[in-house]
């Protein structure tokens, strides 16, 4: 670091156990640039002291994580119609000190999902277990992808509803439907994509999946957003049905991925970047 340095980071709390720094800062170094990614731990109460001070220090951006995607919005100068529609922004980016929010995590999905298993979403039926905050992103960048047939299943219906009926106003070409969680084991037979975006099975309650193993087939491309651990019960048994199988980590770096890209306006070395990641989680 010298007097030049341009500062990014994450408001988050907590965020000490965070892969960001590690990830950015990787990213950082390999195309040579004079930035540095640091993590903030804000309280809740603080987070407009937070914002405020991306603009009096002028940092160029932050990614913004738990509890902090919904409130940070409030003291935004702009935010792009993407975060607008899930209801959250992870990313932050400084022009001139207008700090402009964003979403990165449904696109660094698709992304991580498209260029890692290669599968044409124009010609996938989708099944989506949850309807939480992850769950919007992911599913409207699906959308935006070209997935042609989505089903939410949700454990709270009306939640499920909610989304589908959002989704149908921007997209309403799409075949969209809403169940409820005890409907899934009929739905899986002609679905071709299985995207998982509960925390059911993340650590430490590994051993648990939120689909019954005995739903799982051949024609199934099984997706899951936890990356801790890697491998999920659901991508367990999802192999062991002989289903394809594509693990959340991607998600993470393709996130950061965009979020790089935002600030620097240089294609993220997504190589190191997940070698960095790969490196820390086993
Ligand atoms: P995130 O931002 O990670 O999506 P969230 O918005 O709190 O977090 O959403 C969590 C999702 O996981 C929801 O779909 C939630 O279902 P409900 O809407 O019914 O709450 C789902 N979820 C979490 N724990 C669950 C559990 N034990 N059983 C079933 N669904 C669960």
């Amino acid at each position: 670091m010298n007097s030049q340095t341009v500062l990014t980071g994450l408001l988050g709390h907590p965020v000490s156990h965070s892969l960001s720094p590690l990830m950015h800062n990787r990213a950082f170094d390999v195309l040579g640039l004079n930035i540095r990614y640091a993590a903030f731990d804000v309280e809740p109460a603080r987070i407009g002291e937070a914002v405020a001070s991306i603009r009096a220090l002028g940092l160029r951006g932050v990614n913004v994580t738990i509890p902090h995607k919904v409130s940070v919005m409030a003291h935004l100068d702009e935010i792009d119609e993407e975060a607008r529609f899930i209801g959250a922004v992870n990313t932050i980016v400084n022009e001139n000190g207008r700090l402009i929010g964003y979403n990165t995590d449904g696109r660094g999905y698709v992304r991580s999902l498209v260029e890692e298993t290669g599968v044409v979403l124009t010609r996938q039926s989708a099944l989506m277990l949850g309807a939480g905050g992850a769950a919007r992103g992911v599913a409207f960048a699906l959308l935006a992808s070209g997935l042609p047939k989505l089903t939410v299943a949700n454990r709270t219906r009306e939640k499920a509803d909610e989304l589908v009926r959002d989704l149908g106003q921007i997209y309403p070409q799409a075949e969209l439907r809403a169940i409820c969680t005890e409907e899934v084991g009929a739905c899986t037979a002609n679905a071709t994509l299985l995207v998982q975006t509960t925390s059911i099975g993340m650590h430490p309650h590994t051993d648990v999946s939120p689909l019954d193993a005995k739903h799982l087939h051949e024609g199934l491309l099984v997706s899951d957003l936890i990356y801790n651990p890697l491998d999920t019960k659901l991508l367990r048994d999802a192999a062991y049905a002989g289903a394809r199988t594509h693990r959340g980590v991607g998600m993470f770096i393709y996130q950061g991925a965009l979020s790089f890209e935002y600030w620097t306006k240089q294609q993220a070395p997504v190589v190191e970047m997940r070698a960095v990641v790969m490196d820390a989680l086993t």
